[in-house]
């Protein structure tokens, strides 16, 4: 027996952190690269954000805190709860932990047993899996396909249904897609979930501020109440406020559940930073108009890489309602060469190819669980997004065979 425990033997380290350290390397090297593989906003935490940060610390609000967070910053979130999603979660029903990521593996290691099945829709965020699988539960990966906007179908979903399932992991608006779910998609998901009763709904609800086009963002228990009981909803303050560093995600779901997940956190982190919790009580009380400006900028910038990937030689981009992810489909790239040599017979060769040989870093399909695509974030500059989108269109001509 190793001295590393088998579980870890289970997972992999994150192939978006991977890509975006790779993309460092070769800058670091001298080489021209472009990084469009990393998840997080281009913009600053606002101000009034960050000033609400160093007041805390000038009050002395360093220390210890209430483990599953303030009672001030659990108010701030039911209130959001109820204004903008209609959701009536007491305090005593939410959860605050060090990022959406640490809610979410608080919850699946809080409930997951030996075997428990989670159903994961793929593409999907790629902590997922491997959360399932810290925790001994097994990912149950459906497939959506691209013409169907890569939405899990209700036939799918209840294909994947079996005695153990545990948990459906959705995650709308997605990453890394893009794709985000109407009120008819969800009714139709949610009408199937009602008839399992035993399995419980994780609604990872991240992105939800990032939509386009005036889409409605709808999540689970606001479209089926019946399904209060056994649903977590999950959010966060990263991608909305452009808080990645600071570490606050958040959930409401039934007591039961939120107690399991405190228990947990007690004997782990204790409790997210103080600091990071005054400033995300100053985000979810403070002006929200900022966060609608951004949506518009993120909202050209979509348009503008989906129209140049579109003109890319045998590449196929669809228009995503939402968050800052493009998930194009390489499919007619396949088992061509590379100017550089290079036979593409995967997506990681296309992404490894495009790297090395035009310094564009995009990360491969197959690390979300969907072949042959890649994911381009787009919360970068406009003027390295067109040089990116150049770039990838040059290299695309260039093909052979
Ligand atoms: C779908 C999804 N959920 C959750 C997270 C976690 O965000 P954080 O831990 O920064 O709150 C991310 C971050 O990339 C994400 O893309």
């Amino acid at each position: 027996m190793g001295f590393i425990a088998d579980s870890l033997g289970r997972i992999s380290p994150s192939p978006t952190i991977a890509v975006s350290q790779k993309a460092r390397e070769l800058k670091a090297a001298g080489k021209d690269v472009i990084g469009l593989g990393a998840g997080e906003p281009d913009f600053d935490t606002p101000d009034n954000i960050k000033e609400a940060a160093i007041k805390a610390i000038r009050d002395g609000q360093t220390k210890y805190t209430a483990v599953d967070g303030i009672p001030e910053l659990k108010d701030a979130i039911s209130r959001k709860f109820a204004r903008e999603n209609n959701l009536d979660y007491a305090p005593a029903e939410i959860s605050v932990g060090s990022g959406g990521k640490h809610v979410l593996y608080n919850a699946l290691l809080a409930t997951l047993n030996p075997g428990d099945e989670v159903i994961i829709p793929a593409p999907y965020w790629v902590s997922y899996p491997d959360i399932v699988l810290l925790g001994g539960g097994v990912p149950r990966i459906v497939e959506t396909k691209l013409s169907d906007g890569f939405k899990l179908t209700p036939e799918a979903l209840e294909a994947a249904m079996t005695p153990k399932t545990k948990w459906l992991i959705f995650n709308s608006p997605s990453n890394p897609s893009g794709a985000a779910y109407s009120h008819a998609d969800l009714k139709a998901l949610t009408d199937v979930l009602m008839r399992h009763e035993r399995v419980w709904v994780l609604s990872d609800d991240i992105y939800e501020h990032l939509v386009y086009d005036g889409f409605k963002f709808v999540t689970p228990v606001e479209v089926e109440p019946g399904l209060r009981t056994r649903t977590l909803t999950m959010n966060g303050v990263s991608k909305a406020y452009a808080m990645t560093g600071w570490r606050i995600g958040y959930a409401g779901g039934p007591a039961e559940l939120i107690t399991a997940m405190r228990k947990l956190q007690s004997q782990s982190t204790s409790n997210p930073s103080s600091i990071s919790q005054w400033s995300a009580v100053e985000a979810l009380n403070g002006p929200q108009d900022f966060i609608a400006e951004r949506a518009e900028v993120f909202k050209g910038r979509r348009d503008l890489v989906v129209s140049m990937l579109n003109q890319a030689n045998g590449l196929s981009c669809p228009r995503p309602e939402g968050a800052f992810y493009v998930y194009p489909s390489a499919a007619d790239c396949m088992a061509k060469r590379s100017p550089g040599g290079r036979l593409l017979e995967t997506d990681e060769d296309f992404v490894t190819a495009l790297l090395e040989e035009e310094g564009v870093a995009v990360v491969h399909g197959a690390a979300f669980g969907l072949s042959p695509f890649f994911r381009i974030s787009y919360a970068t500059s406009t003027e390295a997004l067109e040089e990116a989108c150049g770039r990838i269109q040059r290299f695309c001509a260039s093909l052979k065979g």
